[in-house]
């Protein structure tokens, strides 16, 4: 099958080289000359396991094809992908501009009969706009063409990107047309194969699906983490309860894990911009309010936990941070806890010696070069000479610790663990103080 997508950003590489992957013709579109020259030399702009041995496989064997024309990309596929960014506005509602400019592109250069399909994390009643978008075109070159929009939310994790694509719960398609199911049916179907997982429904219960999917998941989130201050007021053991909790098969062990407050592109900017469509409507989303508000405190929580172990007297102080991607396996720090924290000791006075295995890159593109932040190229030369030790990423390699070594390293025997890696009694046997969420000391 011939395919479209437009966008090369983490949705649309993902999509496009796992469907070229299982033999459709690919061809990914992208305004950005840069990003598509360095994708055809093979270079990967994003981290995501396993993803640049499959776009070379695919390019290699000509099934996946990179271009900045609009144009020669419009023509080729039946179904053409939006996939591009639709970064917040100032008031937390998504920024369609990207999309709509698609859309326009698209009545702008098709010449036959078209199915245009939202990749995008997109509000209820984007499609619509893609249509009027689309249709303004075609009325201004006077084409009349015929097209049909519909809605396939991508369910993909950073990280496990592929895994999620090539055997997802379910494929979700937001359509009213006969013709469009049969097409997607085509396009989906080599990773249909056990059972069906494609569900069609209409066009706006797909585009909320995919919004309610992650508010869901972030509120169990924020409600583990609220129970977790509540337990570590209360002198319970948060991993405790989570055990207690996750046994029962209507909670499930998944997404219920404290922490120190969820991050990267996809929750807070979703949740927030649902909680703006329900105030758009009329409707105050209280819950979903709150589990912003939740998480916005639980990103706040180490730098509290820190600052008190220091009695308020961070200023001089070194801290040493492990991870700062906002979780492993990807090098991905937007919303990331590890800015929450390392802002507030700079605001403090204090000096940042941070390690962090994929997203060190990233940091310092994002904070260039400063005296208070030194990056470092492994975990134990973070902790040489600090004060203390806060963990903020759960990397595997973090979860084996020489307690004795690391007393020894730092002149305040804190351990501050975002994640609950380790047993509070082994902590204590080398004689550290054990801060983590919602189990060990209070502070
Ligand atoms: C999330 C969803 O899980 C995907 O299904 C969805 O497709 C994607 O957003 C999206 O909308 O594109 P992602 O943001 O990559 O994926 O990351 P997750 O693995 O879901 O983690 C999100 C945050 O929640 C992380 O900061 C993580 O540390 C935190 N988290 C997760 C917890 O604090 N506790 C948990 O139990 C699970």
């Amino acid at each position: 099958m011939k395919i479209t997508v437009f966008g090369t950003g983490y949705v649309g590489l993902v999509t496009g080289t796992c469907l070229a992957d299982v033999g459709h013709d690919v061809v990914c579109m992208d305004v950005d000359a840069d990003k598509i020259s360095r994708l055809e030399q093979g270079e990967i702009p994003i981290f995501e396991p396993g993803l640049s041995t499959m776009v070379e496989r695919n390019v290699s064997s000509g099934r996946l094809r990179f271009t900045t024309d609009a144009e020669a990309a419009v023509a080729h596929g039946v179904l053409q992908f939006i996939a591009v960014g639709t970064p917040p506005d100032e008031d937390g509602s998504a920024d369609l501009k990207y999309v709509l400019a698609v859309a326009s592109t698209i009545g702008e250069y098709m010449q036959d009969y078209k199915v245009v399909i939202d990749k995008s994390t997109v509000p209820v009643g984007t499609a619509d706009r893609v249509t009027a978008a689309l249709q303004a075109k075609l009325d201004e070159r006077g084409a009349s063409l015929s097209f049909d929009v519909c809605s396939n939310p991508e369910f993909l994790k950073e990280g496990a990107a592929i895994e999620d694509f090539t055997r997802g719960a379910r494929i979700v398609v937001g359509t009213d047309s006969d013709k469009v199911v049969e097409l997607m049916r085509e396009c989906y179907g080599p990773y249909n194969r056990n059972h069906d997982k494609l569900m069609f429904m209409d066009v706006r219960a797909a585009e909320l699906t995919k919004y309610a999917a992650n508010a869901m998941l972030a509120t169990k989130i924020s409600f583990m983490n609220e129970i977790s201050n509540l337990a570590e007021r209360l002198g319970a053991d948060v991993e405790a309860v989570r055990r207690g909790i996750g046994s029962d098969p209507r909670i499930g062990y998944q997404f219920i894990y404290p922490g120190c407050g969820y991050g990267g592109s996809c929750f807070p900017k979703d949740v927030q911009a649902l909680a703006r469509t329900a105030s758009q409507v009329g409707y105050e989303a209280e819950l979903l309010n709150s589990v912003e508000a939740v998480n916005y405190r639980q990103k706040t929580t180490l730098f509290r936990k820190l600052s008190a172990a220091f009695n308020g007297e961070l200023k001089g102080k070194t801290i040493a941070v492990w991870g700062l991607a906002f979780k492993p396996n990807t090098d991905d720090m937007r919303e990331a806890p590890s800015r929450t924290l390392m802002e507030a000791i700079w605001e403090a006075g204090g000096r940042v010696q941070a390690y962090d295995p994929e997203a060190m890159k990233e940091c310092r593109r994002i904070y260039g070069d400063r005296d208070d932040l030194v990056l470092v190229a492994d975990q134990s030369q973070a902790v040489r000479g600090a004060d203390a030790l806060v963990i903020v990423t759960e990397w595997k390699e973090f979860r084996t610790l020489d307690f004795n070594w690391l007393k020894d390293q730092l002149s305040l025997p804190v351990l501050i663990d975002g994640r609950n890696l380790y047993e509070p009694d082994a902590v204590h046997e080398a004689g550290l103080m054990y801060y983590a969420i919602g189990r060990g000391e209070s502070l």
